[in-house]
């Protein structure tokens, strides 16, 4: 993406060396999002080189994201690409292809070409939520505060976030966090399972690369399929699984054969 397109996207974009970083850039709305964010993050992410192994993903502004932009919801700005007051005019099925296409940024986090790492700071609420969890790991300021404001709004969260959240923290706790929509504060994300690593605030960038530092120190084809492996053992029954690590030992097998010479 040019410049001007990653502006206009409020997005703003590095590679360095295996690991992107892709920032939410609208802090004067709190990196609100909106639809072109989302189209440039798709953008971004099928754009990805193959060197790429780690993709952060962070705000600007010394926060992560409040969420929908709230103009969205305003009936005065129903001429806007996005707007929900536009878009509930229209036949379900429409409707419903239309958030299909805004959910692709926050499925394609689970590429597992790729470890995505959220970086939270302050306010990760609703639509931002949803993307700090539609990443593999979350690491968060003490700062950092989780809200699933949706319900408070009249809509559910529909981002891809439900999956992950009643993993991260199993159905009950997922209900009563998302039912209530209160803020939790990181401390807490961190007792249940939603984070994995919590800093003070002057801390999280060098707790970020001495995370990717990690990520990427192990063979690339290895974390790759071990993250497959993963993401696939909640849906396979054991002796699935087991055909499944089998399957892709032999890949590596292959690898460590070759590199032997
Ligand atoms: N959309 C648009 N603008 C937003 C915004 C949002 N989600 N969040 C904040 N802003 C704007 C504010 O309007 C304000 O603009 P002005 O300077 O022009 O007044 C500016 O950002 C700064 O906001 P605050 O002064 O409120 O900043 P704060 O640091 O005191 O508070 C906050 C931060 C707690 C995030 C607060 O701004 C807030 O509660 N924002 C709204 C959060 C929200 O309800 N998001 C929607 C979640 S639901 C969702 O996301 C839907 C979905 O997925 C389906």
């Amino acid at each position: 993406m040019s410049p001007d397109e990653l502006t206009a996207a409020g997005l703003q974009y590095a590679v360095e060396g295996a690991v992107a970083t892709i920032t939410l850039n609208r802090p004067d709305v709190r990196n609100a999002q909106h639809p072109a964010m989302w189209a440039g993050l798709v953008r971004i992410l099928e754009g990805l080189g193959e060197e790429v192994r780690v993709v952060v993903v962070r705000g600007a502004g010394g926060t992560f994201s409040a969420g929908l932009d709230l103009g969205l919801l305003d009936p005065g700005r129903a001429g806007e690409a996005g707007s929900l007051v536009t878009t509930a005019r229209k036949a379900d099925a429409e409707i419903i292809d239309e958030i299909g296409t805004y959910q692709l940024p926050f499925a394609m986090l689970a590429d597992p070409r790729f470890v995505s790492v959220a970086v939270v700071e302050q306010h990760a609420i609703g639509a931002g939520f949803q993307l700090a969890l539609s990443c593999d790991l979350r690491i968060a300021a003490e700062d950092a505060r989780f809200c699933m404001k949706e319900p408070a709004l009249g809509l559910v969260p529909d981002l891809a976030g439900t999956k992950p959240l009643v993993e991260a923290v199993g159905y009950a706790r997922a209900l009563e966090i998302c039912a209530t929509a209160r803020m939790v504060p990181a401390a807490e994300a961190l007792s249940l399972g939603l984070v994995q690593q919590v800093v003070p605030a002057g801390e999280l960038d060098q707790a970020t690369v001495t995370l990717t530092d990690a990520l990427t120190a192990n063979f690339a084809g290895a974390v790759r399929a071990t993250k497959a492996l993963l993401q696939e053992a909640p849906r396979r029954t054991l002796d699935e699984q087991r055909l499944a690590e089998r399957t892709a030992q032999v890949g590596r097998f292959r690898e460590l054969v070759e590199l032997m010479g």
